[in-house]
């Protein structure tokens, strides 16, 4: 295998640059959103300046080019995720309201009062929520499958919980807490066997590896394009066709319909049903230029070097006495979740701050993990394949120092 192109991938992210606090930036808040390439920056800046006008609506070149430019990313979208066609790429603003839109539409027509829902204790708030209110609503029950303390998903108590009246399975692909990349495979096998639709929140896997739907054989998969090097506010839901020709649609307005009289209204045909109102435009056009800027490099060469990335972060972590790693199993994406003893998560944000070293510490959107672990939150380092092994040894240097001076 050739070496990966690090150096030429940092200079085509322009804010890695940046100095913060008079020190290089060192960017470890990967799983919170990820800095985008110069590739992602001139897509949006070249519609605006060349291409701009509104799509599917008008005869006019430039709404001929800033449609073709906004199907175009569909299409490049479809063939990164390996979906079967573009009817089943819908846009949304990103995972979070892919998870609303599902259990708006899909569970609102198929699932009812005593019917379940299956998901995991180690789900992001996005995939809880929306799932709490859609029960409050209808009656429907919420079961949650256990986890253990390496962070993984107890299988066994997992397929015990599948039962007659599961109607829907919404797992996380990879946790956004704890790194934890979850059986999906066997989890969709097993779903299969009883013919139980499943949903992947894909927010977090999608950056860190090749994700395959129809390899998979998910039937919807969500996520954002924030997470994938691409503009925020704009995200994926896939869906097989068939599930969502049958599901009504989620918003009402321009787009989605075919014709509108005063007595009834007859909806647009797959993608556009589900796309109500004019759509982020520029922000299509810019993932559909991270997924190109992706493809080229290779998400299984992204993988690998991430994979060392996180190997070389825990060997050094583990060496820190008083660091706790939160989540430890051995199939992790690149998210390094930890705790200090007599540091607060927060403060080890805020001093790390001070060394120009960016991580998240909080509850991570996932307070049930927070619970499950008896912490109040964690501090995150999650790398982005623009991140180094320099970059680890400054992070962890860091962190020495601040259990040297306040530990
Ligand atoms: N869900 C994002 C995170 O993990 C914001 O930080």
């Amino acid at each position: 295998m050739t070496a990966f192109p690090i150096e030429k991938i940092r200079a085509e992210f322009p804010i890695l640059k940046e100095k913060i606090r008079n020190k290089p930036l060192v960017y470890l808040d990967n799983a919170a959103t990820c800095q985008k390439p110069q590739a992602v920056i001139d897509s949006i800046s070249h519609l605006y300046s060349h291409e701009y006008a509104n799509v599917h609506r008008g005869v006019h070149t430039l709404s001929v080019k800033a449609t073709d430019r906004y199907e175009g990313a569909r299409e490049k979208i479809k063939n990164f995720i390996n979906a079967k066609s573009t009817k089943e790429i819908i846009f949304v603003k990103g995972t979070t309201e892919a998870i609303n839109l599902i259990a708006q539409t899909f569970a609102k027509a198929n699932i009812t009062k005593g019917d379940e829902i299956l998901i995991t204790a180690m789900e992001h708030h996005s995939n809880i929520v929306p799932w709490q209110m859609f029960c409050a609503e209808t009656g429907a029950v919420l079961k949650v499958a256990p986890i253990n303390l390496q962070g993984e998903l107890i299988y066994d108590q997992f397929e015990k919980l599948i039962s007659d009246k599961t109607r829907l399975i919404s797992v996380v692909h990879m946790s956004n807490a704890l790194g934890t990349i979850n059986p999906v495979k066997k989890i969709i096998a097993a779903a299969k066997a009883k013919n139980i639709p499943v949903l992947l929140d894909g927010a977090q896997a999608i950056p860190h590896m090749t994700v395959d739907v129809q390899a998979l054989d998910c039937d919807f998969y969500a996520f954002s394009g924030h997470k994938l090097y691409a503009p925020s506010g704009i995200g994926v839901l896939y869906g097989k066709q068939a599930l969502l020709e049958a599901m009504p649609p989620y918003q009402g307005g321009g787009d989605m319909i075919r014709k509108v009289t005063f007595e009834e209204t007859e909806y647009n045909t797959l993608p556009y049903k589900f796309e109500a109102g004019t759509p982020s435009i520029a922000d299509v056009v810019g993932l559909g230029a991270a997924v190109d800027y992706l493809t080229e490099i290779g998400m299984d060469n992204v993988a690998a070097y991430e994979a060392e990335l996180l190997d070389y972060a825990t060997k050094k972590a583990e060496q820190i006495e008083g660091l706790r790693i939160i989540g430890q199993t051995k199939e992790k994406g690149a998210i390094l979740s930890f705790v200090l003893d007599k540091i607060h998560p927060h403060d080890i944000g805020t001093m790390l701050d001070s060394l120009g070293i960016a991580i998240r510490a909080g509850h991570h959107c996932a307070m049930p993990v927070m619970d499950f672990f008896e912490v109040p939150a964690t501090a995150r380092a999650s790398f982005a394949m623009y991140n180094t092994k320099e970059e680890i040894d400054v992070l962890m240097s860091g962190i020495e120092q601040l259990i040297e001076v306040f530990g």
